[in-house]
C-alpha cells in the first residue's frame, strides 16, 4: 500500500501533478520524452527525465504507419503497460487515440482502461474548445488531463499535412483562448506543438498549468521529444525542433542524459529548432 509514499526514501521521489506545477512556479524546465516499451522507459527514468508520455506517434515509430490514425485503445493500454513497468520515478502520460473522445462518456470509458489497465497518471487528448465538454467531464471524475494544442497530428487529414500552427494572429488568439478555456475545464497541463516563440510564450504566461512545448520555443515550461527524434533512430528528414542528442553521446543513457540537461540549462530548444 502507498508504494508511492514508501519511496519518498529514494533521492528524488516520484514525481506527481503538484511537482509539476512546482516546477513551472519555481522556472524549473520539465523535461519530457516518449517511451513505448519497458527497456527504454526504466533507460529515461534513470536519465531524470521527468514526464514520460505513451504517445500515439507509436503509430508511426513502432507500427511504420504515416500518421498517428490508426493507433487504437488497445495498442495504447499495451504499450502503456509496457512502459508503466519500466518506470519509477517520472510521471506517467498517454495518449487518448484518434476517435477516443468523441463523447465525454466514451472518453471516460477508455481513460479509465488507459489508468487501470495500462497504469497511465494522466490522459492526453487533442483538441481546442470542443474538447470543454469532454476535459469537463474527466476532470469530474478525477482523471488528470493533458490538452494538446498547435499542431494536432490526429487531424492532419482534416488541416492538409504537419505544418506550424498560429502564424496569424486570429489563430494564435483563438488558440490562447482556446487554452485558457481547456485550463478553466480542469485541464492539469496544456501541450503545445509547432507554433511561433511568441505564441508559446504568451500561452505559457497566461496560464497557472504547466506548459509543455514540442517545437514551441525556449519558453513554455518544458520540452518534449519523441524518443526516436531524440536519439537519432529517425530515418530521412525530421521538423525543425528535432535535435539528435546522439550526435556527440556514446551510449542512448549518455544522449539521453544530455538531452535532459539540455533542457534544464535552456540550451535546447536553440533559434535552429524555432519557428517565427
Ligand atoms: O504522440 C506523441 O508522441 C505526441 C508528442 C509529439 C507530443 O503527442
Amino acid at each position: 500500500m502507498y508504494t508511492q509514499l514508501e519511496q519518498r526514501d529514494m533521492d528524488s521521489p516520484p514525481v506527481n501533478i503538484s511537482t509539476l506545477r512546482g516546477m513551472k512556479d519555481e522556472g524549473e524546465p520539465i523535461a519530457c520524452i516518449t517511451a513505448y516499451d519497458a527497456s527504454f522507459a526504466r533507460l529515461v527514468d534513470d536519465a531524470g527525465i521527468d514526464v514520460v508520455l505513451v504517445g500515439d506517434s507509436l503509430g508511426m515509430v513502432i507500427q511504420g504507419h504515416d500518421t498517428t490514425v490508426p493507433v487504437t485503445v488497445e495498442d495504447i493500454v499495451y504499450h502503456t503497460r509496457c512502459v508503466a513497468r519500466g518506470i519509477r520515478r517520472a510521471f506517467l502520460v498517454a495518449d487518448m487515440p484518434f476517435m477516443s473522445y468523441t463523447m465525454p462518456e466514451q472518453a471516460l470509458d477508455n481513460a479509465v482502461r488507459l489508468m487501470q489497465e495500462g497504469g497511465a497518471m494522466m490522459v492526453k487528448l487533442e483538441g481546442a474548445k470542443g474538447q470543454v465538454a469532454v476535459v469537463e467531464f474527466l476532470a469530474r471524475h478525477d482523471i488528470p488531463v493533458c490538452a494538446h494544442l498547435g499542431l494536432t497530428p490526429q487531424s492532419v487529414h482534416k488541416i492538409g499535412g504537419f505544418r506550424v500552427q498560429g502564424r496569424e494572429q486570429s489563430v494564435a488568439d483563438k488558440m490562447l483562448a482556446d487554452a485558457k478555456a481547456l485550463q478553466e475545464a480542469g485541464a492539469d497541463i496544456v501541450l503545445l506543438e509547432c507554433v511561433p516563440n511568441e505564441v508559446g510564450q504568451v500561452i505559457t504566461q497566461s496560464l497557472d498549468v504547466p506548459v509543455i512545448g514540442i517545437g514551441a520555443g525556449p519558453d513554455v515550461d518544458g520540452q518534449i521529444l519523441v524518443l526516436y527524434d531524440a536519439l537519432g533512430l529517425t530515418p530521412g528528414r525530421t521538423p525543425r525542433f528535432v535535435k539528435n542528442f546522439m550526435a556527440e553521446a556514446n551510449s542512448a543513457r549518455a544522449g539521453l542524459e544530455a538531452y535532459v540537461r539540455a533542457v534544464k540549462d535552456h540550451t535546447y530548444p536553440a533559434k535552429e529548432h524555432c519557428f517565427s
